[in-house]
């Protein structure tokens, strides 16, 4: 049976049932669904709705109901169309008839409205919380690895020599500032639309500021009509989400590289590698390409939505049904990719050598160039007569601190035997000790303060 059959003199078609239906993904807000109803049922007391023993046997009931979902011992019925219609259903079943008065001046417009943001707070604790797993392991990592000196990279090619830790620690500020993303969306989802009913509001006597904070939210909505249509936190949580996934994307392709033999920079540790059917040797970064991969349908699910949500006309419309598949995925590939790439960067095998021995000279021609400034030039100059240096160089098939002193000064005499002091590269790394700068000991005072925002209350 139907909620809204008065009206009507036929059953609804078997097909359009099968349309309409949500069941099959909203019976995930069971748990929120039956939070909300015990406030409700609550808030109907002193609103002169229900006695307090009616109220107290809705309440009983709705446990009961609770504890079937929670055993997976729920039946399902033909008419359940979503998750408030069947436990609702079941509720006037265990109570009777007095189960029938807990949806006065509800509508399930209010209603999903409210088990959604509820669902959704905790969905984005649980991020939040996952994302904080994958920081440690990187902050972890970069502790030891302050002093091991890798080539960076801008367009992928040699740029300058950075520290370990300074790349791996380059990921925790993007995760901080999901988690900052999470907790500005996660207090703007913190408005309680019930009592809004189906979009004017309600004639019942309710306390919506009580019952917003007896369910965890921060005030009730301001506008009824807002409060029914309202999926902005939907699309705030699809937006985190796949700007996260992106930012794991990002880690996994510098994985996927550095671990190519060609560089051989690190390993991924065998619990969280694959192999080959047909090719005995592969050992292949599976988990990484999946992180990349999935960041695709996170960005589909954003975009999916805020079609769906432009030009909707005001109040509820069926459409925003839509809302829930995209979040449940998004947030579900999360929740298997973040404990996978934490283990991973907790698993993951640096190999200071080979990233010494990728170390080429000429990641010091910016500090070739920095060495002619100490000697009075202005940098366009200095850039200038490095890059001849670079090109000289590579005529005559030396390394750049090959280069005979004569021919430095042929280049710019401001060249001088102290030169050979710049091709050193932990002396490069050491330099860039400004704030924010790769050098070991600008990088502990990074990882002081990643450690205090991991510790901070704002998180
Ligand atoms: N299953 C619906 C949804 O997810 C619940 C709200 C339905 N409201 C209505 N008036 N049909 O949006």
């Amino acid at each position: 049976m139907t909620l809204w059959g008065g009206r009507f003199g036929e059953p609804s078609d078997a097909d359009l049932r099968r349309l309409n239906d949500s069941i099959g993904f909203d019976r995930a807000l069971y748990a929120e669904d039956i939070a909300g109803s015990i406030a409700y049922a609550e808030a109907l007391v002193p609103a002169g709705l229900l006695t307090a023993d009616e109220a107290s046997a809705i309440v009983a009931g709705l446990r009961q109901v609770l504890a079937e979902f929670d055993s997976d011992s729920f039946a399902l019925m033909p008419g359940d169309e979503d998750i408030h219609t069947a436990v609702e259903r079941r509720l006037i079943e265990l109570v009777g008839a007095v189960g029938g008065k807990l949806h006065t001046g509800r509508s399930r417009n209010d209603q999903v409205a409210t088990d959604f943001r509820l669902w959704a707070m905790r969905a984005a604790d649980r991020l939040t919380s996952d994302l904080r797993g994958l920081q440690t392991a990187l902050v972890a990592a970069a502790e030891q690895h302050v002093d091991c000196i890798m080539p960076g990279y801008t367009h992928m090619q040699p740029a300058q020599p950075i520290t370990a830790a300074h790349w791996l620690l380059s990921f925790f500020w993007m995760l901080a500032r999901d988690i900052d993303r999470l907790a500005s969306a996660r207090s703007r989802m913190a408005a309680c639309p019930l009592g809004a009913g189906a979009l004017a509001g309600t004639p019942l006597s309710i306390d919506r500021h009580a019952l917003a904070v007896s369910l965890g939210f921060q005030s009730p909505s301001e506008n009824s009509l807002d409060a029914v249509s309202d999926r902005d936190f939907v699309a705030d949580l699809l937006y985190v989400c796949a700007l996260c996934a992106a930012h794991l994307s990002r880690l996994a392709e510098d994985i996927l590289i550095y671990s190519n033999p060609a560089f051989a920079f690190i390993i991924l540790d065998d619990r969280y590698s694959t192999g080959s059917s047909l090719m005995p040797q592969k050992r292949n970064a599976d988990p990484m390409e999946l992180m990349r991969g999935k960041t695709g349908r996170l960005i589909g699910n954003l975009s999916g939505f805020l079609a769906t949500l432009k030009s909707l006309p005001s109040g509820y419309n069926k459409d925003l049904q839509e809302d829930k598949e995209a979040l449940f995925d998004s947030l579900g590939a999360l929740a298997s990719l973040l404990p996978v790439m934490s283990a991973a960067i907790r698993s993951l095998q640096i190999k200071p050598e080979a990233m010494a021995a990728a170390l080429t000279e000429d990641l010091l021609a910016t500090d070739l160039a920095d060495y002619l400034v100490g000697k009075g030039l202005p940098f366009r100059q200095a850039h200038h007569a490095v890059g001849a240096v670079v090109r000289r160089a590579g005529a005559l098939s030396l390394p750049l601190s090959a280069l005979p002193l004569a021919e430095l000064q042929a280049i710019n005499p401001a060249f001088d035997a102290d030169v050979a002091e710049v091709f050193d590269f932990a002396r490069s790394v050491a330099q860039r000790r400004a704030f924010g700068g790769s050098a070991p000991a600008a990088v502990r005072e990074q990882i002081a303060h990643a450690k205090q925002r991991m510790a901070g209350p704002e998180e």
